[in-house]
């Protein structure tokens, strides 16, 4: 007989997720070029690219670089701003075969608050995710000029949820930024503002040169860094986030497959996102998911959750 494969995970004990592997934001846009190309049946959510109060066109191109095992890249969170993507976006969104989740990114409190009010009232929008890191550093031109220190950082993740946790009874999940704060201190100030999950990673500072020129190849110098390259560096932080809180994890960076995923569940992730991968192929969740459960299959193991962190256990 054939083992019963339960891929089910709970990002909190009443949202339920058909499977822990997810659409990170940003990985498939705002969804308006799949077109019924991409086999969502199965995923454990679409997140949206980050949706601001108002329009944002996004930064100065070129906006991408390849990197080494990666793509550094710097947008600037170029979206149609909430109204808009109310009538456009998100209706569209409902009507994927797998639960929606909408990140968001307030330009201040009273930003934060409004989007919360209004998504909150749209029915099928399973959780919110934040996009905590820092308005400048999404921009052009960011980290030329200081960067928030710990007491500013722990500061803005803990109003910007407090703000946001008063303002909905949706789902929080708090996406760390990768500046500010040591990852372990920023969960627990997350968690202890309100937050329901951690997701980690944000794609890490980077930059990239050209040699003709002698110069930055990014007009605004520095961009995230994701893919392949951040793995063990992704993995290092769901560890860390996993010692320091007990709510579920959503762990990412650099999944290109099922035994990538795998390997950030056995470090603490409750759900996997799989972002830049869906660039180079826009399927790659859906092989990334029947990866994870052909190995479970092969290795008797019936239920993901029971994989959660299974390496940070004793014995
Ligand atoms: C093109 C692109 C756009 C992204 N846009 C967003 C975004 O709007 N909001 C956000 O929180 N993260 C965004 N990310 C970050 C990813 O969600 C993810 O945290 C990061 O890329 C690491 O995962 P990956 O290596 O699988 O891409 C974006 C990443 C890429 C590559």
């Amino acid at each position: 007989m054939s083992l019963q494969i339960d891929l089910s995970v709970h990002l909190t004990p009443t949202c339920a997720l058909p499977s822990p592997i997810l659409i990170a934001s940003g990985g498939l846009g705002f969804g308006d070029t799949l077109a019924g190309a991409v086999a969502l049946e199965g995923a454990g959510a679409f997140i949206t690219p980050t949706l601001t109060l108002s329009p944002r066109q996004g930064n100065h191109m070129p906006r991408t670089v390849e990197a080494s095992a990666g793509l550094i890249h710097a947008n600037g969170l170029p979206n149609p701003g909430l109204e808009a993507s109310l009538v456009t976006d998100i209706p569209r969104l409902l009507s994927l075969p797998c639960p929606l989740i909408v990140s968001i990114h307030g330009e201040n409190t009273e930003a934060w608050r409004t989007l919360a009010e209004r998504l909150s009232a749209i029915r099928g929008v399973i959780a919110l995710e934040l996009n905590l890191t820092p308005t400048a550093l999404h921009s052009d031109g960011f980290l030329r000029g200081d960067t928030p220190n710990e007491a500013e950082t722990l500061q803005y993740i803990a109003a910007s949820l407090q703000t946001v946790r008063a303002a909905t009874r949706l789902p929080l999940i708090a996406k760390l930024p990768n500046v500010g704060a040591e990852i372990g201190v920023a969960s627990r100030a997350a968690v202890s503002a309100g937050a329901d999950a951690i997701a980690v990673s944000q794609a890490f500072p980077a930059v990239a040169m050209r040699l003709s020129g002698r110069r930055f190849r990014l007009p605004g110098v520095a961009g995230g860094l994701s893919g392949p390259a951040i793995k063990p560096l992704a993995l290092y932080q769901v560890w860390r986030v996993a010692q320091s809180v007990s709510v579920p994890i959503i762990g990412m960076g650099g999944v290109m497959n099922g035994e990538d995923a795998l390997e950030f569940v056995m470090a603490g992730a409750t759900a996997v996102g799989v972002g830049i991968a869906n660039l180079i192929h826009p399927n790659t969740s859906a092989q990334v998911l029947a990866e994870m459960r052909a190995w479970m299959a092969r290795n008797g193991v019936a239920k993901i959750a029971t994989l959660t962190g299974i390496a940070n256990r004793e014995g």
